[in-house]
Order: C-alpha cells, then sequence, then structure tokens
C-alpha cells in the first residue's frame, strides 16, 4: 500500500554536495517528494525529533552534528515508502551499510550517515506531524 515516510538529508550531505545523488536515488527508485525544505535544525527540534535517543550517551554529539548546518527535509510516498527507504538508506553504520546503498557507498561513519529515515509507520507519522504538520 502507498506510504509516506519522513527523510532528512543530514547536514554531512549538505557539506558534501550529496543532495542531488541522494534525491536521485529516491526518485529513482520511484518514490515522490510530496514536501521538502531546506531546514536548519535547532536544539529543540532535534530534541523533538530524537526524542527516543536524547538520554543515550550517544546523544550529544549527535544533536551538535545534525544541527552544524542546513539539512534538507523531505516526505516522500510511495508503495512500503517506509522500508523501502530504509533499505536505500542501508544500515545505521556507515561502515558497516552494504555496497549499493546511500550509507554504504558515501559514508564511514556511524553519526555522520547522511541520511535520516522513518523505522515504523507511527514513527513516520509522528516525524511528519514534526517536520510538516498536515502531511501525514
Ligand atoms: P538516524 O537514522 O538519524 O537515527 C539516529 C541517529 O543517531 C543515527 O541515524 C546516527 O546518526 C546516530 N547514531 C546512532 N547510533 C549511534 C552511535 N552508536 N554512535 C553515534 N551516532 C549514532
Amino acid at each position: 500500500p502507498a506510504q509516506r515516510s519522513f527523510v532528512l538529508i543530514k547536514p554531512d550531505a549538505v557539506r558534501r554536495g550529496l543532495v542531488g545523488a541522494v534525491l536521485s536515488r529516491l526518485e529513482n527508485k520511484g518514490l515522490s517528494i510530496v514536501a521538502m525544505e531546506l531546514r536548519q535544525v535547532n536544539d529543540e527540534l532535534s530534541d523533538q525529533h530524537y526524542a527516543e535517543h536524547v538520554e543515550k550517551a550517544f546523544y550529544p554529539p549527535l544533536r551538535t552534528f545534525v544541527t552544524s548546518g542546513p539539512s534538507v527535509a523531505l516526505v516522500v510516498e510511495g508503495d512500503e515508502a517506509i522500508e523501502v527507504v530504509r533499505l536505500l538508506n542501508g544500515a545505521t553504520d556507515g561502515r558497516k551499510a552494504a555496497p549499493g546503498t546511500i550509507r554504504g557507498d558515501y559514508s564511514l561513519s556511524n553519526r555522520e550517515n547522511l541520511v535520516h529515515g522513518s523505522d515504523s509507520p507511527e514513527s513516520a507519522k509522528r516525524e511528519i506531524d514534526l517536520w510538516f504538520p498536515g502531511l501525514a
């Protein structure tokens, strides 16, 4: 069934000029872009977006990273979009992500891993409501 997922192209990808490469992979796969915006994430938005991680040891440097420059936020739509985006992104740790995935091809880091994608229908709804109210 058609689904919507939230995707964040993180500051490392913007700095490295990889926004187009990431968008091409999403578009080439057949996903539709429903919304897209360049956004400077602040501490408050980071804390809300990563609510499930704020108490974790890796969170403070993650927040520093995700607020370090502009990101591109988008909502994509397509058949089983949530799972499809996660497969395109690859494993969280770029060093372990399979070649052929976005992280596997372009990231050598567990933190600076270029993209975020919603991990479930519940998180997709929560994240779309947070970033693009009314679009979930
Ligand atoms: P993301 O899919 O955005 O979800 C949580 C983010 O936290 C993850 O991508 C990474 O950027 C980061 N992350 C997850 N685990 C770790 C870790 N062990 N060390 C550093 N960063 C992490």
